[in-house]
């Protein structure tokens, strides 16, 4: 296994929508391993192909807390296919975005259907953070970032904050 480098914001291939995959391989098989490895090594509970600069329909989502046995999911070409009427609201950070955190409302269950790690059709209906995890990975598959789910104002309110703390990193 190898860990990739994460790419953050503002990098265009966060932006793109990324392409569907023709199915589960074993030099698939062997990106999803890498990706795993690539999210637990940042401390993520979620990871898009796109943050690897991999412009393709794939996500790894492990929302177990630390301590608790691991339970990694594999989504290929993932897909909702019903959302709650009801909403929910919930703090998200991501890794293309170190250090910000903001609120986003999103629905509060969804259905989704994708290819797991050994490429068979799953179901899966996701509640809670699950359901959080599932909508933000799925939309960086769509080149969507959860700070365009929040105000302009407060959007430009976390970019400025972003460049403050690189600025000083880069000071040192
Ligand atoms: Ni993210």
């Amino acid at each position: 296994m190898a860990k990739l480098k994460v790419y953050e914001y503002p990098h265009p291939v966060l932006k793109q929508k990324a392409e569907k995959v023709g199915g589960v391989d074993d030099e698939m098989r062997k990106f999803l391993d890498d990706m795993l490895e690539t999210m637990y090594a940042e401390n993520g509970c979620g990871l898009a192909a796109p943050q690897v600069g991999v412009s393709k329909r794939v996500v790894v989502i492990d929302i177990a807390h630390e301590g608790e046995e691991p339970n990694p999911l594999y989504m290929v070409n993932p897909e909702i296919i019903w959302r709650s009427e009801e909403k929910e609201v919930c703090e998200e950070g991501c890794l293309s975005l170190p250090t910000l955190r903001a609120e986003v409302e999103r629905p509060a269950s969804v259905r989704i259907k994708y290819l797991d790690y050994n490429g068979d059709e799953c179901e899966l209906c996701a509640e809670d953070f699950l359901a959080v995890a599932v909508q933000h990975e799925l939309d960086h598959l769509d080149g969507v970032l959860y700070i365009d789910h929040v105000s302009r104002l407060k959007r430009q309110m976390l970019i400025k904050k972003l460049n403050k703390i690189r600025s000083e990193a880069k000071r040192g």
